[in-house]
């Protein structure tokens, strides 16, 4: 990855931690903010980091986009599954370059693009979604974070079963994954690991059954609370509002 910013890189251009801008560095390109408006031109060649002004003379960092960046500026048409789960989701399921993943659904396609972005260069995500206006907002989210080359979205209900074999994850996002546990079964490789991320117990145990049933075994749910902390001198202390609940993961590794 080059230093310096070129022509068509991406940009998230942060005045502070809640407002932040992700634009392509074009030539003819204006940013017009509350702040004043930013020829874009001025970015080419500058390295990222660096501070840029507008013509109100406020300065926004030039930084690179992260995939985090990427997710929070994602169109959404569905709940997504947040950088804390998708975290517990990569490292559970060892998720890494080379890896070939089954995902459902596709939804806004966060997940996708997260676990696109741990599988490239050399792996793969097929994702199954139902709805065709998910797929599309989908696409057009997936490809402005550059993974499109890494996922397949395909137009179709998984619980009629799984098309690819000998894969190393699947992982779920829907109402019904316990219908979807025998087809992650024969799909996936001898120890390749299941994830399902849903919002209620009632979900959870009967995923849980179905895992039981199936001949999975380090089967495991969990959830994630994140406690943001203001930090000041002297008032250094949790935040006084937090996310309560998003969703429980349940994991297993299939057995023979
Ligand atoms: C909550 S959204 C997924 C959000 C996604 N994980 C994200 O991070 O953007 C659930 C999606 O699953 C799709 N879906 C539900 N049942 C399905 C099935 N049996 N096969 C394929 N897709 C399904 C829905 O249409 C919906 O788009």
């Amino acid at each position: 990855l080059s230093e310096v910013i070129k022509e068509g890189d991406d940009v998230l251009l942060l005045l502070d931690r809640k407002k932040t801008f992700l634009v392509k560095a074009n030539k003819d390109k204006i940013l017009h903010t509350h702040k004043g408006f930013i020829t874009l031109e001025n970015l080419l060649g500058e390295k990222f980091g660096t501070g840029i002004r507008s013509n109100l003379s406020v300065e926004f960092k030039a930084l690179r986009p992260t995939i985090r960046d990427y997710i929070f500026k994602m169109n959404r048409r569905t709940q997504i599954i947040y950088p804390k789960d998708i975290a517990l989701i990569i490292v559970n399921c060892n998720i890494h370059s080379g890896c070939h993943i089954v995902e459902a659904g596709t939804g806004t396609g966060a997940l996708t693009a997260a676990l696109a972005f741990y599988v490239q260069p050399s792996g793969h995500v097929f994702s199954y979604e139902t709805r065709d206006d998910h797929i599309e907002t989908a696409l057009r989210n997936i490809t402005r974070a550059n993974l499109s080359e890494f996922v397949d979205i395909k137009n179709k209900d998984i619980s009629e079963g799984i098309d690819e074999r000998e894969l190393d994850a699947v992982v779920l996002d829907l109402a019904t994954p316990w219908q979807i546990v025998n087809h992650a079964y024969v799909a996936l490789k001898g120890s390749g690991m299941f994830a399902s991320f849903s919002p209620t117990i009632d979900q959870t145990l009967k995923t849980t059954i179905a895992l039981r049933e199936t001949g999975f075994v380090d089967i495991n749910t969990i959830e994630c609370l994140v406690r943001r902390i203001r930090v000041e001198i002297g008032k250094t202390r949790p935040e006084t509002l937090m996310t309560g609940h998003t969703g429980y993961l349940t994991f297993g590794r299939k057995a023979n």
